[in-house]
């Protein structure tokens, strides 16, 4: 086995590691109580809810990663396919402290409606919830109001939103039912109310109980929150199906129904590309093929390379994931020079003229630096490129293959610039700039200040300083990290980069793609 390929099946063993923390949920204890309970986990509830044999593209898995609360932030999001009809799913994880939301379930639930929003999908939500996670209220309280706006402002813009309640859903929480276009209830088990019976004692005086104050048979009898009692669990994701059977949902963009071939290349051999020192660099053409459509009667050519002579540390073409168009921009040499950022802003606004989406694979050092560069303009370059990708209109997606730093980052669209989908490769590193070049300048900024003040440099002090930067900076690029801050929508294996990038290119059709002539003034 090549070097290469043993280092990504290491790195791939990790992230099986950290996702099964994720769906081990709050740990055997609480799963086991819940379970004892008759009740579903939230995977389990998802898989019952999706159609028998379809895809369940997971968002975030990660999240919280390498922060004090449990990995995937007691909450599960993603998209499944409910009767045909491609939906955004949340669903609170209530083994993990009562399913309560700290600071990353926000910023994860947050991201799900982004995608839900921009690509116009129906939402599904699990409810089963403690609310806010008590003990860090302040940094949820204030912006979790959002969650509610983005439910009603979803079912303004007919995107029909959907609660399925299962258990607990108190305070803000009721709110999530309550801004809801449909409300499904579990008999016994559902319990909505914005005030507990130890609260209204508190507030009124007043003596209740579950059931009459917030029980699935109250709301749906008394009420009216709920529009549907279930009997148990199951019913009520039967009838959660029911309602989408009858959305009468219909994609924006009619779908480009062309035969396709597998790629012309195996992707397995995906695993033997990437060195595990991205210093060296690879070919993405050996990326492309083993993404790409392949040779058909209906795609003679796999890759139309554009631009092959000009710029060629990026790499444009024209190509098909699953049948569907994209234009691809991926880097080969890692430096991006004026010729390169040229090229993608030409590239950008092509794919806008003929409204393809684009596919950027991330393998940059960013901008070339140095004094000729610099005259030559590689600063009103870069910000072309970056102008151009920031103001196009069709959908973008990015993958981050290995390493995306600096500027480079922003021009091959990450994630400030809102790719409709983002993810990333175990091989990836991210940062302002790698470990030891930052390290480097700490120090080298640190001793002409000690020279400027007439002080003795500290080489002892210095040394030690570079070590702790470049290890923590080292630490802070790698992608588990990355994908635990909400950085990127997951880390995924590279073999199924094709899966993932076909599943998400039929998921941004339910919205119509129309690129711009608009763009921002660019500096030639
Ligand atoms: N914030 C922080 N931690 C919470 C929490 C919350 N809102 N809700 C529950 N937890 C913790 C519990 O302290 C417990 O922790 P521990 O096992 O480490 O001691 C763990 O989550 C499980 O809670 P438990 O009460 O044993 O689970 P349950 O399944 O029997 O009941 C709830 C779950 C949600 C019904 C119950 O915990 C509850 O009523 N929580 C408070 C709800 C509330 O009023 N929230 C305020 C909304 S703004």
């Amino acid at each position: 086995m090549g070097a290469n390929r043993e280092a990504m099946l290491a790195k791939l063993a990790e992230l099986d590691a950290e996702h099964a923390k994720a769906v081990a949920g709050g740990g055997e204890r609480y799963v086991e109580r819940h379970h004892a309970r008759g009740k579903l986990m939230p995977r389990e509830r998802i898989e019952l809810l999706v159609d028998e044999g379809s895809a369940f593209l997971e968002l975030s898995p990660l999240a919280g990663w390498g922060s004090d609360f449990a990995v995937g932030a007691s909450v599960v999001t993603g998209i499944g396919v409910v009767e045909g009809v491609e939906c955004l799913i949340t669903a609170n994880d209530p083994s993990v402290k009562g399913g309560a939301s700290n600071p990353w379930t926000l910023k994860k639930i947050f991201r799900a409606n982004q995608v839900a929003e921009e690509n116009g999908l129906p939402t599904i939500s699990l409810v089963e919830s403690g609310g806010a996670d008590l003990p860090t209220q302040k940094e949820i309280f204030i912006p979790g109001g959002r969650l509610f706006r983005d439910l009603t402002r979803a079912s303004a813009r007919k995107e029909p939103t959907i609660a399925l309640v299962f258990g607990n859903s108190t305070a803000g929480g009721a709110y999530v039912p309550g801004m809801s276009d449909y409300t499904v209830m579990v008999r016994e088990q559902a319990k909505v109310f914005l005030g507990g019976p130890p609260l209204v004692k508190m507030a009124t005086g007043e003596e209740s109980h579950d059931e009459s104050l917030g029980g699935a048979e109250m709301h749906a009898r008394t009420s009216g929150l709920a529009d549907y009692l279930a009997e148990d669990e199951r019913d009520a994701i039967r009838i959660g199906r029911r309602i989408v059977a009858r959305l009468n949902w219909r994609k924006a963009a009619a779908p480009v129904e062309q035969p396709y071939a597998e790629p012309d290349a195996d992707p397995d051999g995906l695993l033997d590309l990437v060195p595990s020192d991205l210093k060296e660099p690879f070919d993405p053409r050996e990326v492309v093929a083993r993404v790409v459509d392949g040779v058909s009667a209906t795609n003679t050519v796999a890759f139309d390379e554009f631009k092959p002579l000009y710029g060629t540390s990026l790499v444009t073409g024209w190509a098909r994931i699953h049948g569907r168009p994209v234009g691809i921009l991926a880097n080969a040499q890692g430096v991006l020079f004026s010729e390169e950022a040229q090229k993608a802003t030409q590239f950008v606004q092509l794919a806008n003229q003929t409204d393809t989406p684009l596919l950027f694979l991330h393998n940059t050092t960013g901008y070339m630096v140095g004094q000729e560069y610099e005259q030559g303009g590689i600063i009103k370059h870069g910000a072309m490129m970056i102008n151009a990708i920031s103001n196009s209109t069709v959908p973008h997606l990015s993958v981050v293959m290995g390493a995306s730093y600096g500027a480079g980052n922003y021009g091959m669209n990450g994630r400030a610039f809102d790719p409709r989908f983002l993810f990333t490769w175990p091989s990836a590193k991210s940062a302002v700039m790698g470990p030891a070049q930052l390290a480097g300048v700490m120090s080298i900024v640190a001793r002409a200040a000690a020279a400027a003040k007439g002080r003795d440099y500290d080489e002892a002090g210095d040394a030690a300083m570079r070590e702790f930067v470049e290890a923590s900076i080292e630490e802070q690029s790698l992608p588990f990290f990355l994908s635990g801050m909400v950085y990127d929508d997951g880390v995924i294996d590279p073999r199924d980069t094709r899966t993932v990038l076909g599943i998400c290119l039929s998921v941004i059709e339910n919205k119509p793609i129309v690129g711009t002539d608009r763009f921002g003034v660019f500096r030639m």
